[in-house]
């Protein structure tokens, strides 16, 4: 599918959908890639050792969408055990501005999920502001429900909702990493099941 993008600065460009690429996460050099979208796009601020705890940990489960050698998207996500389960948890999630409403945030965020899956996750959660229509419109559709909300989480003193999406008990892939994940601090979130019909579980 070809569409329109306003780039900054008014140069109109015409984008290709096939001329994105998506790439796990791939080493140091992958680093300020992420750093710098993260940086410029979200308003919670990360120290460098934020960034490397998840990328380190979970190469596995980050990603990098690229479009003729320009980073334009990506997303940075760990997993472990919590209390009784083992779950996922997105990050990061970023897409710069000309290249939105392509679906691009879409597939980062489904092919971290895919992994989780495939590793024995049985729910992945996120936090997203309240006032963030954008990301919440974009999980909502994807099956994510609103567990909990969290008043004053972020620095800038804004509410957050915790999304939560359960995931079909899959097959477990003894092969892939599982690293334990004990620093989260405990929650008393609801179990209610994401409808049967999202979008994610069309597209796995
Ligand atoms: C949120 C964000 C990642 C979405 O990226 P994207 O590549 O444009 O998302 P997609 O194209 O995959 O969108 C998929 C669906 O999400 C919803 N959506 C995404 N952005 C939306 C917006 N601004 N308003 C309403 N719905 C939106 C739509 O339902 C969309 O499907 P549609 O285009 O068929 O209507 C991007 O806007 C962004 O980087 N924002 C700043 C950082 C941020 O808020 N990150 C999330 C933190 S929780």
């Amino acid at each position: 599918m070809e569409t329109r993008s306003e780039e900054e600065g008014s140069r109109v460009e015409l984008i290709d959908a096939s001329e994105i690429e998506y790439v796990s996460y791939g080493g140091e050099h992958h680093l300020p890639l992420v750093m710098h979208l993260v940086d410029q796009e979200l308003s919670e601020p990360y120290s460098i050792f934020t960034y490397r705890y998840f990328v380190y940990l979970w190469p596995h489960l980050s990603f990098l969408a690229f479009h003729k050698g320009k980073c334009v998207g990506t997303v940075v996500c760990k997993m472990g055990e919590h209390r009784n389960t083992f779950r996922g948890y997105i990050a990061m999630l970023v897409v710069i501005k000309p290249y939105r409403g392509r679906g691009i945030a879409t597939e980062l965020v489904t092919r971290s999920i895919k992994v989780m899956m495939e590793s024995g996750c049985e729910e992945v959660t996120l936090e997203a502001e309240v006032t963030n229509k954008g990301a919440l419109a974009l999980y909502g559709r994807l099956g994510f429900i609103r567990a909990k909300r969290l008043f004053r989480y972020y620095l800038n003193g804004v509410d957050a909702f915790r999304l939560k999406l359960l995931l079909p008990r899959p097959e477990l892939h003894p092969s892939l990493p599982m690293m334990a994940d004990r620093d989260e601090p405990h929650t008393h979130d609801d179990h209610i099941p994401p409808e049967e019909s999202s979008e994610l579980y069309r597209g796995l």
